[in-house]
């Protein structure tokens, strides 16, 4: 599908008249259908393997798991943001995050146990690794982000579609979340200060993060992340 005629139009108009022609393709919607299927491949996969870690580690690393798939307008906008084609293929090839799955876990160690878990699964296949969680974002963002590929199986045919994995403590969640809401108040006017401060609570929460992870290895009477290194696969950090 090619949309590539010129729009004497506003960019807000130019947006929306592209999504509007976008909606109207049945191939689009397909393409939408996919990354709903690998979404839930996802998703599943996790909840397997928190039943899993429930029998071998007498604990549910997970606390909640939310899935968004990224609607029309932002892949329109993140098109054109880019300056790419607005075509399927280029949707396929560059937006990598049209299916999205968040999993938010009580501990940090948690996060990077289910990671190497989902990694080790022999159709999965790891494209990208982001960890703000050992480097930070500049305005303080903490997650543990992978790009994957997972197959999906349709009536004649394996498709490998990309998923964005956010993984993040509860404690990490949280002040995401806070973030969110106030970087949209546009007229900030101590905008630095508040930067400041907003760094100066993920850093104070990641704190809390170590502290609560400490007491919950006391109680398993473990050392401070031992289990992480025990584990054979190895996030590669240059994927
Ligand atoms: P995008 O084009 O935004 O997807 O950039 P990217 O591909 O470089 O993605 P990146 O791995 O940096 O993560 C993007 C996603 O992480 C965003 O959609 C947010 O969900 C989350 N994120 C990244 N930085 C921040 C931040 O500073 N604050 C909050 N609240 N979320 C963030
Ligand atoms: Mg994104």
């Amino acid at each position: 599908m090619q949309t590539t005629q010129k729009i004497s139009v506003t960019p807000f108009q130019q947006a929306d008249n592209l999504v509007k022609m976008l909606l109207q393709e049945n191939q689009f919607r397909t393409l939408m259908a996919y990354y709903r299927s690998a979404m839930v491949e996802i998703e599943t996969k996790f909840k397997v393997l928190n039943e899993s870690l429930s029998v071998t580690h007498d604990r549910n690393p997970i606390e909640t798991i939310k899935c968004r798939i990224k609607d029309p307008r932002s892949i329109i906008e993140k098109l054109l943001r880019k300056g790419l084609p607005i075509t399927l293929e280029s949707i396929e090839k560059y937006i990598r995050d049209v299916a999205g799955v968040r999993v938010i876990c009580a501990f940090p160690e948690d996060v990077y146990l289910l990671a190497e878990y989902l990694l080790k699964q022999d159709d999965i296949q790891l494209i990208r690794v982001k960890d703000y969680i050992k480097n930070p974002k500049n305005s303080g963002y903490r997650s543990l982000h992978l790009i994957v590929k997972v197959p999906i199986f349709l009536a004649n045919e394996k498709r490998m579609m990309n998923v964005e994995i956010q993984l993040r403590t509860i404690a990490m969640d949280f002040w995401a979340s806070l973030e969110h809401k106030m970087k949209y108040k546009k007229d900030l006017k101590d905008a630095d200060k508040i930067a400041d401060q907003l760094r100066k609570c993920a850093a104070d929460i990641a704190e809390l993060d170590l502290n609560m992870q400490k007491i919950r290895n006391q109680i398993d009477k473990k050392d401070d992340w031992d289990s992480v290194s025990h584990f054979p696969i190895h996030i590669d950090m240059d994927a």
